[in-house]
């Protein structure tokens, strides 16, 4: 039982190092997206495209790997009010992810708006995982 809570705080860690390499490097490529030719801007789009997949991947395996170690390591015994304080940003970033796609759609048919939208989406989504992994830190 030990060697698998080791390993699944080992898939946690991996999930959010990977999920957490997209408020990084999504606003140096969004930052450069304006200015490209249309050629270097399909091809920032398209890393865009794999970034934002791998973070929704990382996202559903944090989700899995959570209550699994919540479960297995800790008998569903709520550490502190750290544990529920992370619990309310990762809904905050749910709802971040899923404004951020619904906006992202706008903005491939031309809504210059939801363009400008993104970058904030963007940074309540960082702000939000900042403070998950803060939280986490606290609660554990
Ligand atoms: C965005 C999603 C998440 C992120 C970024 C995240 C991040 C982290 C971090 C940084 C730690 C290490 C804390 C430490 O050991 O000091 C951790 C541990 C932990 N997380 Fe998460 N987490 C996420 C989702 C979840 C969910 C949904 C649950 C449960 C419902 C959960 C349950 C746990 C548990 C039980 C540990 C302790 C593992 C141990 O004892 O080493 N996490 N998480």
């Amino acid at each position: 039982m030990e060697v698998l809570v080791d390993i699944l705080v080992w898939v946690h860690i991996v999930a959010f190092v990977a999920g957490g390499s997209n408020p990084v490097v999504m606003p140096i490529m969004g930052s450069r997206m304006a200015a490209a030719t249309p050629e270097t801007r399909s091809t920032l789009m398209a890393i865009a495209d794999r970034l934002s997949s791998v973070g929704k991947f990382a996202m559903a395996t944090l989700l899995v790997t959570g209550p699994l170690l919540l479960w297995l390591e800790y008998g569903w015994e709520v550490p502190n009010v750290w544990f529920w304080v992370k619990m309310a940003l990762i809904v905050v970033m749910l709802v971040s992810i899923s404004l951020t796609e619904i906006n992202g759609k706008r903005a491939r048919q031309g809504d210059m708006e939801a363009g400008r939208r993104a970058a904030q989406f963007g940074r309540v989504t960082a702000v939000a995982f900042l403070g998950v992994l803060l939280s986490a830190v606290l609660a554990f």
